[in-house]
């Protein structure tokens, strides 16, 4: 068993874990446990861009606000939001010293876009569309020049090292499934997403609910995980048999485009005054109901009256991906359906990202600091991973160390590797049909009732495996949605009840 005393161990290499490293005093230590490599996280994906006011203009800051509490159905904590919004400017000025080239016009002003639920444009992007994919890059280039920061690719975080009050670290599994711990001072999560629990999903294959998983074990505070945000416009290719399906951003209809139903009519009207560019739990709900009634299961993105040069510059990935899939941007409609994409709950954390065990923060996807109510607004992801990134280090900065070694019990299963994948495929179809954007109390306690059966199989057969943390982080992150969505019985932001 090997072992790695350090000053704070960040569990996660998207933008939330990085922009904390980043940010973090350099006479310290810090070790990062990445599951895969670097940039393979829910941040590189991100395409629209990420929100923020850059110049301090009360008025303005006051409307990204209001959008903010709107789109959660005011269910946000509104000091959380005010954070957010007044400390994006430095924040996100900090990201451009860190080489993040963000989209200019020809005489060098900043080009912003608007998405679903903002009342104006204030969504910075880069190269188009590849906003996400831009900042991880730069980041990472940053990190690697940062000699207190050590990364750990291929090693995944199963268990939190804690006497219930504290954290002292994490356990891990390294390339080999070796036993790995690492003491430290202060542990941040930062694990991302959980949508690999659902069987279709825009994140990426790593995203399988690791933090919540550990943090509900060690018996750490969890909150509104009812909340699972579908976004109305993945790319619906019928022969596609892939979990991870391909966001086309919602920049897009900020750009102009409409959706059409598989009559062909434009239908958000009925739905909302604010048509297409409604909040993102409005426009899913909207297309859910449309593919009911008209008995399909995917609706249109209509961009055929938006010219095609603009749109193959103004989003390369997306016009390329598409193209390979034989569409034409600006000449074809484009098959889209809602899938899961953002988990709006998650580790109860404060303003500075602290959680309710000593030594233990949250940051990002796998955080619930009260940003986002019942549904998060559009490109305040990003926001989030970088505002509060910059609150936990500063917190830590100021931190006195002394440094408390405990040693772990971590239990040692046998080494057998089981097959998961039939589980997970199971767990996926599950959720989609029960948990999915409409609930009902039948379906949920169905759906409960099977995740009883998958977690007494899992506990029956523990093993030292990356595949067996997976598979119990995402049963064990399932339950929790289930039973939240079973006790939140009125329908509010992204969760909608019939019964
Ligand atoms: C998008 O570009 O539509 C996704 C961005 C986000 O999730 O906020």
């Amino acid at each position: 068993m090997k072992q790695i005393a350090t000053d704070i161990v960040i569990v996660g290499a998207g933008l939330a874990g990085l922009y904390t490293a980043l940010n973090i005093d350099p006479k310290y230590r810090v070790d990062i446990v990445v599951k895969e490599s670097i940039t393979n996280a829910n941040s590189s994906l991100a395409q629209g861009g990420i929100a923020g006011e850059l110049d301090f203009i009360q008025e303005n800051l006051d409307e990204h606000i209001e959008d903010t509490l709107k789109a959660g159905s005011y269910l946000n904590n509104k000091d959380a939001v005010t954070v957010l919004v007044t400390e994006a400017s430095a924040n996100i000025k900090r990201l451009m010293s860190y080489k993040v080239a963000f989209d200019r016009d020809s005489d060098g002003n900043i080009l912003l876009t608007k998405e679903g639920g903002h009342s104006s444009r204030r969504i910075l992007h880069s190269g188009g569309d590849a906003t996400g994919k831009d900042i991880m890059e730069a980041l990472k280039t940053e990190c690697l020049t940062r000699k207190n920061l050590f990364f750990h690719e291929g090693t995944m975080a199963i268990e939190l090292i804690h006497d219930k009050k504290t954290c002292y670290g994490v356990s891990c599994l390294d390339e080999s499934d070796e036993t790995l711990h690492f003491l430290a001072q202060d542990t941040v999560l930062a694990t991302g997403g959980i949508g690999n629990i659902y069987g279709s999903t825009t994140n990426s294959t790593v995203a399988t609910a690791d933090a919540i998983g550990m943090a509900y074990r060690a018996g750490v505070n969890i909150e509104k995980m009812e909340f699972i945000q579908f976004h109305p416009t993945a790319f619906h290719n019928e022969i596609s048999l892939h979990r991870q399906k391909f966001l086309i951003s919602e920049a897009v209809r900020g750009e102009g485009a409409y959706l059409v139903n598989s009559e062909g009519d434009r239908f958000m009207h009925k739905y909302s005054p604010l048509l297409e560019l409604a909040p993102r739990d409005t426009v899913s709900q909207a297309i859910y109901r449309e593919m009911y009634d008209t008995w399909t299961d995917h609706v249109y993105l209509d961009t055929r009256h938006l010219d095609q040069e603009y749109l193959k510059n103004r989003f390369p990935t997306i016009y390329n991906h598409l193209r390979a899939e034989g569409i034409t941007m600006g000449k074809d409609l484009i098959s889209v359906s809602p899938v899961q994409h953002f988990n709006v709950g998650g580790i109860t954390a404060d303003l500075f990202g602290k959680t309710n065990m000593e030594n233990l923060y949250a940051n990002g996807e796998c955080a619930s600091n009260g940003v986002h109510g019942a549904n998060r607004l559009a490109s305040n992801s990003l926001l989030e991973c970088i505002v509060f990134g910059n609150r936990i280090a500063q917190d830590i900065n100021n931190q006195i160390f002394e440094k408390k070694i405990y040693e772990s019990n971590i239990k040692q299963y046998n080494s057998y590797k089981y097959n998961y994948k039939p589980m997970k495929k199971k767990l996926g179809m599950l959720m989609d049909e029960y948990v999915g954007i409409v609930r009902s109390e039948e379906g949920l306690l169905f759906a409960k009732n099977e995740l009883i059966k998958m977690l007494s199989n899992l506990k029956k057969y523990p093993n030292n495996s990356k595949h067996y943390y997976e598979a119990l982080n995402m049963v064990q992150t399932a339950t929790l949605i289930v039973e939240s969505a079973l006790a939140r019985k009125e329908s509010i932001g992204c969760h909608y009840r019939i019964n």
